[in-house]
């Protein structure tokens, strides 16, 4: 069973699993970061060069690819939730946790991050606010989300523990038949 974190740029999807992943003894990787390997280009010059559209079918291989995977935790990009292929292929092995924060927090963490060709615009903020609205139905589709506007990356994780620890006892419950 795999862990995947969902959410928009800037709910902290990379700290939180990197973390989490020492924290439970799993590997870590995030679907970002492998496509700038495989393709030997960052992500914003994969947008101005090949446009989004090669990103998303590129981005929907890779998740494919770690789908396969078992006991990893697996940070995806803020636009993966947007296919219903991609959501079906995590979900078949893994849990959902999808990491929110309000619009103002969002803005101030990227901001000072320049790689982000969707936000690469005169009014971040806005835009923001826009995507958030746009995508909205499709992070709610998640198993569990935490909102991480005010909390520290500690508190976080421990949330996400306490949530993976009861979903094992209710699971492994079931399997004994009580
Ligand atoms: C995107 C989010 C980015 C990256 C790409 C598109 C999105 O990932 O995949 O720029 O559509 O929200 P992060 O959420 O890791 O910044």
């Amino acid at each position: 069973m795999n862990i995947i974190l969902t959410g928009f740029m800037g709910t902290g999807k990379s700290a939180v699993g990197r973390k989490l992943a020492k924290r439970l003894d799993m590997e870590y990787l995030d679907t970002d970061e492998l496509i700038e390997e495989r393709e030997g280009s960052k992500i914003y010059h994969i947008f101005e060069e090949k446009g989004e559209c090669y990103f998303r079918k590129v981005e929907s291989a890779m998740v494919r690819e770690v789908s396969r995977l078992d006991r990893y935790v697996i940070s995806t990009g803020g636009g993966v939730v947007l296919k219903d292929e991609n959501i079906k292929a995590l979900r078949r092995n893994g849990f959902i946790i999808c990491l929110t924060a309000n619009p103002e927090v969002i803005l101030k963490r990227t901001e000072r991050i320049l790689d982000r060709p969707l936000l690469n615009e005169p009014d971040p903020g806005k835009r923001i606010k826009e995507l958030l609205r746009m995508r909205q139905a499709y992070y709610e589709k998640a198993d569990f989300s935490v909102d991480t506007s005010n909390l520290p990356l500690e508190e976080i994780v421990r949330r996400i523990e306490e949530v993976l620890r009861k979903k094992n006892e209710s699971c492994s419950c079931r399997a004994g038949g009580t």
